[in-house]
């Protein structure tokens, strides 16, 4: 059986893709240190395949700690989730992220280079494309970063095209992720922020269950449909099922592959607030406030090219992302610590 080093599978992302990896038959060592999640979401994906994973809990940082992992596992590939992934608060603590996005893939890499692992599967993100100049978002489009955040995820790709053109021996795939939404149908494991959250969609749904009390809806004069920001909301689900088929297509090509994951149309706050409202029947009641800085207008892909490489197409609609958000926040009001 093929087994998976997953760093970061700890996380929102990374948990949900821990079941879809074990439910298609991998084997999955997650190396997390737990910096922004629980290792209860781990349990829940145990108890959802009825399937077991092993966790070791500490950092990519650490090169000892890799080396052994290397030695004691046979790993046909990484998938590489770790790391930090606040826009706001890079721009306060660059150096942090920098340090683990950026410096915690080149330890990695090193670790799988000397282990004679080269297949990676790495969280790139839509926000490398920028402001795009228009819509929807092809893999080829012009890159460029605004925040430090950003900036991590473009060195890393950076950084991986040149370790290729060292070593065409290396598979690696970079997923640019557009706007990750919803939970695992069980309701078992969701997105879990530390804080008051960043994003939307973990924002309205705190709304919705009273633990904040309205939504600031960033600006209403964007030219989009209503006003407010568009954005190309995937279900987290679709994602993970992403990977798996990466992971596959690795199997037999190497070289720096790029594919876009979203869904290829976008909706505004407004209208994820309106299908909010109407999955969960409560209000979210919202005042609208100036532009959050560093913000665009409106940002969708084109997801042909994951289509034709990986036959990958995200299958959940607006309606199954709302409904399953909001059965994991109402079943977990807490989060794993409910
Ligand atoms: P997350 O914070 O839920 O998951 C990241 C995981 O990595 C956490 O479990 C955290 O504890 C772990 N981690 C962080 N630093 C580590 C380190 N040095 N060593 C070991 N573990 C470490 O985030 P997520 O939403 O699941 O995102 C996963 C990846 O996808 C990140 O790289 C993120 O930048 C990228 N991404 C996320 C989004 C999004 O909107 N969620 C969009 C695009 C890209
Ligand atoms: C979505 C829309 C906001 C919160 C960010 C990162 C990106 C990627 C995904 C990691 C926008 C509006 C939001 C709120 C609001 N992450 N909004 N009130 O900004 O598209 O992308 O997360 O890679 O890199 O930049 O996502 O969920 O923050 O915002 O009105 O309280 O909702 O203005 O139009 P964004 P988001």
């Amino acid at each position: 059986m093929s087994k998976i080093l997953v760093t970061g599978g700890a996380g929102y992302i990374g948990s949900h893709t821990c079941i879809e990896l074990l439910n298609n038959g991998y084997e999955v060592l997650v190396l997390d240190n737990l910096s922004n999640s629980s290792d209860e979401s781990l349990k829940r994906v145990q108890t959802i395949t009825h399937k077991k994973l092993e966790f070791v809990n500490g950092d990519i940082r650490d090169r000892e700690l890799l080396d052994k992992l290397f030695s004691e596992n046979t790993f046909e590939a990484v998938i590489h989730f770790a790391g930090f992934k606040a826009v706001g608060e890079s721009c306060e603590i660059p150096l942090d992220y920098y340090d683990n996005n950026v410096y915690g893939t080149i330890v990695l890499c090193q670790a799988m280079k000397a282990a004679n692992v080269k297949s990676i599967v790495f969280s790139s993100s839509a926000t490398v494309y920028g402001d795009p100049a228009s819509l929807p978002i092809m893999e080829d489009f012009p890159l460029s970063a605004t925040n430090p955040y950003g900036r991590s995820k473009l060195m890393v790709e950076e950084m991986m095209g040149d370790l290729f053109k060292s070593d065409n021996d290396w598979g690696i795939a970079l997923l640019r992720y557009f706007n990750p939404v919803g939970a695992h149908p069980s309701g078992q494991i969701g997105e879990d922020p530390n804080d008051i959250p960043n994003n939307l969609m973990p924002f309205v749904s705190q709304v919705a269950i009273g633990k904040l009390e309205k939504l600031r809806v960033f600006g209403n004069d964007y030219p989009t449909v209503d006003g407010t920001g568009v954005r190309d909301y995937i279900h987290v689900v679709d994602l993970a099922i992403g990977h798996v088929r990466a992971i596959e297509r690795l199997k037999s090509n190497k070289g720096v592959q790029i594919w876009n994951l979203g869904v290829g149309k976008g909706y505004s706050v407004l209208e994820m607030v309106a299908a909010f409202e109407k999955a969960s029947g409560k209000d979210v009641p919202y005042e609208i406030v100036d532009r959050r800085s560093g913000d665009i207008a409106a940002c969708y892909a084109n997801p042909e090219k994951a289509l034709k490489e990986l036959n990958w197409k995200a299958e959940r609609e607006l309606e199954e992302m709302v409904t399953d958000a909001w059965r994991w926040q109402s079943q977990n009001p807490n989060g794993y610590a409910s």
